[in-house]
């Protein structure tokens, strides 16, 4: 079985490129690199052993994807190219919708094109906008997104939707992740930001190789055990092995919405106090004002893809702690010599 990974060289995507490969599917992937490194991709074939074909290009370059689907007999699409930092999509909600939405409809109008109506979806946890309930259920409300990314994400899901409801052949699988965190067991592909990290593990990295001052935390009077924000944190290894899964069992046509994350949820402080077990020092860090747009707490019942596609996360908080300071503390410049 092949399949066509969009944004495979991206942090998600590459540890899934890997979990596919040992799997024994062919993976092929395509990548423009805009927030990648064709590196990773090197480093996935030397943990694996096994070879990718890549294509260096953009989504929306409708004659490449007509190249690569006449070249491959592609079985499902997992489509991870897109852009994802909250406060850039503020800044520019054009690129954003751009890449996002129309990124999704070229690759979609192909994929009908070429016979290939199989397509696994990285959605968000997101969509939720502010929980209307925690857990998060793959039934709660969806919508009420207060930036263009998630806005894009849940704009994505209803156009996947549609799609099926106009075509019943196509089977949609929409993955909400919660928070992505971690890296291969291996130490060779992890999550490399460019810049000064937005999200909190990737900062909290920075801050324990000594490149960053200390941690700031986004507000201390949220109503949590500690006061400092909650989310599902999930090992990126979990969530590639989740979408293997979607993969394996998913055998009908239709739209399935599953939430992937643990069901537990750590604050920033508990966070910060697994990374300093992790690392063996303690870590600098304050307290800053909240931060605009954040919500109180955010944790999923993941019992569905349980159910459905037998998959629960099964690495902790501490693993995730672990396996993110090897990736930093042999690359600590990323994929950069
Ligand atoms: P990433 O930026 O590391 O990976 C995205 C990849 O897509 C990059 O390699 C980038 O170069 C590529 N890309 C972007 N636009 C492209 C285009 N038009 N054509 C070809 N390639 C393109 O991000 P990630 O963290 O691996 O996220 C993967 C997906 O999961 C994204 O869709 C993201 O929105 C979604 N997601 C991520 C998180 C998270 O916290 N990391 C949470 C929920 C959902
Ligand atoms: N935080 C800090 N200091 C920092 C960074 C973050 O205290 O320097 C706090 C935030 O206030 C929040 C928690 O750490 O309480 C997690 O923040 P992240 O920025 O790491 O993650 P978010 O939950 O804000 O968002 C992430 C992705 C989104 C995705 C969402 C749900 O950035 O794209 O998870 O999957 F949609």
């Amino acid at each position: 079985m092949k399949i066509l990974v969009t944004g495979g060289a991206g942090y998600i995507g590459s540890h899934t490129c890997a979990e596919l490969l040992e799997k024994g599917y062919d993976v092929v992937v395509v990548d423009n690199f805009d927030n990648s490194s064709p590196k990773s991709i090197e480093r996935v074939k030397e943990i694996t052993g096994k070879d990718i074909t890549l294509y260096a290009g953009d989504i929306r370059d409708g004659g490449l994807l007509d190249r690569i689907f006449t070249e491959h007999k592609i079985d499902w699409v997992i489509h991870f190219a897109g852009l994802k930092a909250v406060g850039e999509s503020c800044e520019k909600p054009i690129e954003y919708y751009n890449n996002n939405l129309y990124g999704t409809l070229v690759l979609t109008d192909k994929m009908r094109r070429h016979g290939c109506k199989r397509i696994v979806f990285s959605s968000s946890a997101t969509v939720y906008g502010d929980p209307e309930k925690l857990p998060l259920d793959e039934s709660c409300k969806v919508g009420g997104t207060t930036n263009p990314y998630g806005t894009s994400k849940y704009f994505q899901e209803i156009m996947l939707t549609d799609i099926y409801k106009s075509d019943k052949e196509w089977t949609v699988v929409l993955l909400r992740y919660f928070n992505p965190v971690g890296a291969h067991e291996s130490g060779l592909i992890g999550e490399d930001p460019k810049g000064i990290p937005n999200n909190l593990t990737p900062y909290i990295a920075k801050v324990a190789i000594g490149e960053l001052k200390e941690v700031g935390v986004f507000g201390d009077d949220y109503d949590t055990h500690d006061g400092t924000g909650v989310r599902d944190y999930i090992h990126v290894t979990d969530l590639a092995k989740g979408h293997v899964a979607a993969i394996d069992k998913t055998v009908k046509s239709g739209v399935y919405t599953y939430n992937l994350g643990t069901g537990i949820g750590y604050s920033v402080l508990d966070v910060i106090h697994a990374f300093e077990k992790a690392c063996g020092h303690g870590l600098a860090y304050s307290v800053k004002p909240r931060r605009a747009g954040d919500i109180a707490a955010c944790y999923a019942d993941a019992s569905k893809a349980k159910k459905e596609l037998g998959w629960e996360a099964e690495l902790g908080i501490d693993e995730m702690c672990a396996s993110l300071w090897n990736w930093q503390s042999k690359n600590p410049n990323g994929y950069k010599e």
